[in-house]
């Protein structure tokens, strides 16, 4: 039987890809956290991943909140760099397969069209700064699989649409910058797409192609268009008010331009993507349902 690895699983895409394993069958995963493995200790990723010798490991763990990390560089790197590096050379030994996670941060949003995968980084913060490092940590990793995403939310942890949904209960008005344009990704869609990955690996090993990929769900918002649609979604009642960004003042630098271009993906592992709306009424009706 195959042995999956998801490390950072008590996050949105690691919780997402719980769920999933449950009706998955033909695989052992291995869920953890900080608390059962921290990636960021070089000796304890090398301990767990050579006596548990998983075939794939999925990197979920990550420093994701963006503006903290302007003030905590040091701990940002150490779990956005370190850690994939410490994961890279534990896969190497092993010879486990590294699925690992990056995002559009690594661009500085000022493109007008869609991100391809070879298009110049040039990170404008220190998260998307150190996740480059933690991509370039993994490349040197020959058989590493990296995939990039944006917008990323689920019912699990902190994201876009549970605040919207916590300040529209709470507030008549809700401000939301409507000149930075992107795509929301549904967790459980990536999550799934994740699997297929790995279903098509086991199923025919020379499937698994490594390097960057692009996954969101397919079309293209502005956040504001993304809050309408949650308010519409949920039923809220406030009023959503578009604002300029230089209106609305955060710590991190946010890409004006995030939309990433999927291609690559799609036509490698012939997915079939939702659009974001779809799974935006998904993801609220499933948490209305509990
Ligand atoms: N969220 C987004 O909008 C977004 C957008 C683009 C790309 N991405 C990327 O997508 C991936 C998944 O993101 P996500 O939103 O699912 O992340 P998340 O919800 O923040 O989950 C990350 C998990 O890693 C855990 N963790 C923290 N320190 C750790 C350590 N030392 N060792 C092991 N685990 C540790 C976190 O625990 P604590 O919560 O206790 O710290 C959390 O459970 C990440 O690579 C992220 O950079 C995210």
């Amino acid at each position: 039987m195959e042995k999956i690895l998801v490390t950072g699983a008590y996050g949105q895409l690691g919780s997402e890809l719980k769920i999933l394993s449950a009706g998955t069958s033909g695989f052992e995963f291995i869920f953890t956290d900080y608390d059962s493995l921290d990636i960021t200790d070089r000796h304890a990723v090398n301990v767990f991943i050579s006596k548990h010798k998983p075939d794939f490991v999925v990197n979920c763990a990550a420093y994701t909140a963006v503006d903290k990390a302007e003030q905590d560089k040091e701990a940002c790197y150490r779990l956005n760099a370190d850690g994939p590096l410490h994961l890279a050379a534990a896969c190497l030994q092993s010879g486990s397969r590294l699925l690992h996670l990056s995002t559009d941060y690594v661009f500085d949003g000022t493109a007008s069209l869609p991100y391809r995968e070879e298009d110049p980084v040039n990170p404008q913060g220190v998260y998307g700064a150190s996740k480059l490092k933690g991509e370039e940590a993994c490349l040197q990793l020959p058989d590493a699989l990296i995939i990039r995403t944006s917008w990323l939310y689920s019912r699990f942890g902190n994201n876009f649409v549970k605040t919207i949904l916590k300040l529209g209960k709470e507030r008549e008005l809700v401000t939301v910058v409507f000149d930075q344009i992107g795509t929301p990704t549904y967790a459980a869609d990536l999550a799934g797409s994740i699997l297929e990955v790995i279903k098509q690996t086991v199923n025919n090993q020379t499937a698994w192609k490594p390097g960057i990929y692009h996954f969101s769900n397919e079309g293209v918002c502005s956040w504001y268009d993304f809050a309408m649609a949650i308010r519409r979604f949920s039923g809220l009642k406030c009023r959503i008010i578009p604002v300029e960004s230089k209106d609305f003042v955060t710590l991190a630098k946010r890409p004006g331009y995030s939309v990433l271009n999927k291609t690559k993906i799609k036509n490698t592992f012939q997915l079939t993507i939702p659009h974001w709306m779809d799974s935006l009424e998904l993801c609220i009706t499933n948490q209305k349902n509990g």
